[in-house]
């Protein structure tokens, strides 16, 4: 009895070990996992701490004229939606000298292409049609995803 005691005991013994090697397996790999995701493997601009705060305010300005469109599209709006698009978005004087004042070619073809796309945008808002206007919209919105997912301050 007490054999198979001493046995039983072992037996849950190394069944424990087992649990807490894979446990440990488990952190090692998900630390690794972490470690990976921390990596921001994105194009640095190598901005001055001046041109970044210029540019975060810029940006929060979009995220805020895309949330205005999208508010005064549901309300049929779309004449007041549409000067947001090209003041806000478009190609203004102003966002064509910003966008200028980048080192990188391709940061710039891609803002410009962007601020061309709000004009796009403009337009589209005008025919009052909700799928065109959605459409264009989406159009603007994939240049901030593809800029964000390449390019970082
Ligand atoms: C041509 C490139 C480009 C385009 C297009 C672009 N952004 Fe950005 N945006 C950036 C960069 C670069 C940053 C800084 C990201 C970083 O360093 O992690 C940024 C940051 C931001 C931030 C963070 C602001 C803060 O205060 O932290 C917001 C919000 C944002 N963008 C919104 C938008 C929206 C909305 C659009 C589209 C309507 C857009 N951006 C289009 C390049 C772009």
């Amino acid at each position: 009895m007490k054999r198979i005691l001493t046995s039983v005991a072992i037996f849950i013994g190394i069944a424990g070990l087992n649990v807490a090697f894979a446990d440990d397996e488990k952190m090692h790999h998900g630390n690794h996992q972490h470690d990976m995701s921390m990596m921001d493997t994105r194009t640095s601009l190598g901005l001055s701490a001046e041109m970044k705060q210029h540019q975060l305010s810029n940006m929060r300005e979009h995220m805020g004229a895309i949330r205005s469109i999208v508010g005064l599209i549901s309300e049929s709006k779309f004449e007041e939606a549409s000067g947001i698009a090209h003041t806000k978005l478009g190609l203004t004087p102003e966002m064509e000298g910003m966008c200028g004042m980048f080192d990188n070619e391709k940061f710039k073809t891609l803002g410009l292409a962007f601020h061309k796309s709000g004009d796009d945008l403009g337009k589209a808002l005008l025919t009052k049609d909700v799928n065109s206007s959605l459409r264009a919209l989406n159009k603007t919105m994939e240049y901030c995803v593809t800029c964000h997912a390449t390019y970082r301050q």
